[in-house]
């Protein structure tokens, strides 16, 4: 059976923390915990049974800086130094391919400079798929999981509307065209599937949609549920079986990494802020019961504060009412690890896809909808953000899924 590649446009905190922690793992020096594909059971048999193993799993990816994986994870100050000196040669060996990138999208790393050059768009990509082929050259299978930068919010236009279109955009060079869009349609073409870990509008415009049907290739986003809409998606839900109402949930987070640098730009922030502000009302349907959450103010903030690094703080205060309108307060704070709680989550999606993909699935695949705080969704079936339902729609799928694809070896 051939290894398992998982491809990471974006070579820094999460997927280097990805990477570490795989290594770590296989030698016995750290326990995958979070990771539903090492430790999930169904119906009394270990899920891992169904996919590619730990020690059968490889990485590549694609940076706008040279640095080698070692050299991200040591400046990212995730891992101790005890983890990182136990896999630094596998980590030094990791080297990312130069990235397609454009820094009107994402402007904190303006002058990146290991980036690809070329005569319009569809040039890059084909760029981009030699690169995938020179990664899967000894018949290893490949999945593509973005890692990178949030990029500048844009609302979707006319060129992202239908295949043609795109394709005569990417001719053209059209401006609205994102760098993680060429990535995306890059993947589909190579029969890659793909899944966006961040806010940006990636794979979830209906011509990248249509062709992951056309071309037989799953795809899966946005936004990996990690800290703060982990919680959300948690107690809201609890708050709404018991009918409790609630009048406003304010969010703040800071954080000090480069994704908090990034976000830190009002453009790259509206793309998160979409993706946070979504799940409340999809949760508790203030249009079914506007008595008790029908005048909710859910606002959201994040701020760039580097002493913080990678352990975000996440402060929830969150105003309830109960019996006879008594109103009451809950506050939350979430003293998380940004990349630990995001890593295994890159880890599930790409063996999940991997599975979906060897079993002949295509298109949007919104039971994944558990691992993103916006979930894609398939056109005409509403969004489901309840964490204990999406478990549930997980779960099942993954048994049909093993229902029509024999143990991998
Ligand atoms: N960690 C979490 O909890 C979490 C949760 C949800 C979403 N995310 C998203 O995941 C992404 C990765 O997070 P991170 O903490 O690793 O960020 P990071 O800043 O450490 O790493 C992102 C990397 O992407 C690179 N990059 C930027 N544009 C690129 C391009 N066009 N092609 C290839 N690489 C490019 C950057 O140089 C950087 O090394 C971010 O978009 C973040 O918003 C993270």
């Amino acid at each position: 059976m051939s290894e398992l590649r998982i491809l990471t446009p974006g070579l820094g905190a999460v997927s280097t923390t990805l990477m570490a922690g795989v290594m770590l793992a296989r030698k016995g020096l750290a326990r995958p915990i979070g990771a539903l594909s090492e430790y999930g059971d169904l119906d009394g048999k270990p899920i891992n049974d169904l996919l590619a193993p730990l020690d059968q799993i490889s990485f590549g990816a694609w940076d706008p800086y040279d640095e080698s994986a070692y050299e991200v994870a040591e400046r990212s100050g995730v891992l101790s130094a005890e983890h990182l000196a136990a896999v630094a040669d596998e980590l030094m060996e990791i080297v990312p391919k130069s990235a397609v990138f454009d820094p009107t999208w994402v402007q904190a790393l303006s002058g990146a400079p290991h980036v690809k050059t070329g005569d319009s768009h569809m040039d890059l990509v084909e760029q981009i798929i030699e690169d995938i082929e020179s990664y899967r050259a000894d018949g290893q299978r490949v999945v593509m999981v973005w890692c990178g930068s949030t990029e500048a919010y844009h609302h979707p236009t006319a060129v992202h509307q239908s295949l043609t279109d795109f394709e005569l955009g990417l001719k053209n060079n059209d401006s609205a065209i994102a760098p993680s869009q060429l990535y995306g349609y890059a993947a589909i073409r190579a029969g890659v599937p793909f899944a966006n870990g961040a806010p940006n509008v990636t794979v979830d415009i209906p011509a990248l949609e249509q062709m992951a049907e056309q071309y037989g290739v799953p795809i899966a986003g946005k936004d990996f549920k990690t800290g703060q809409t982990l919680m959300k998606t948690v107690i809201a839900p609890g708050l709404k079986a018991r009918r409790l109402g609630v009048r406003g949930w304010f969010s703040t987070n800071i954080l000090g990494n480069r994704d908090g640098l990034v976000l830190d730009h009002p453009d790259n922030f509206r793309s998160k802020e979409i993706t946070k502000l979504g799940v409340l009302d999809s949760l508790l349907k203030p249009e079914e019961h506007p008595d008790l959450y029908g005048d909710l103010s859910h606002e959201v903030r994040i701020n760039y504060y580097p002493p913080a690094g990678d352990n975000k703080e996440g402060w929830d205060n969150i105003d309830i009412v109960g019996w006879m309108d008594y109103p009451m307060q809950i506050k939350v704070n979430f003293l998380c690890r940004d990349s630990i709680l995001a890593a295994p989550i890159v880890l599930d999606l790409a063996r999940f896809l991997d599975l979906a993909g060897s079993a002949g699935n295509s298109g949007i695949q919104d039971w994944l909808g558990f691992y993103f705080k916006s979930p894609h969704p398939v056109e005409g079936r509403s969004v489901e953000h309840d964490l204990f339902v999406q478990e549930r729609v997980l779960m099942d799928e993954i048994r049909a899924l093993s229902g029509r694809l024999a143990p991998v070896d």
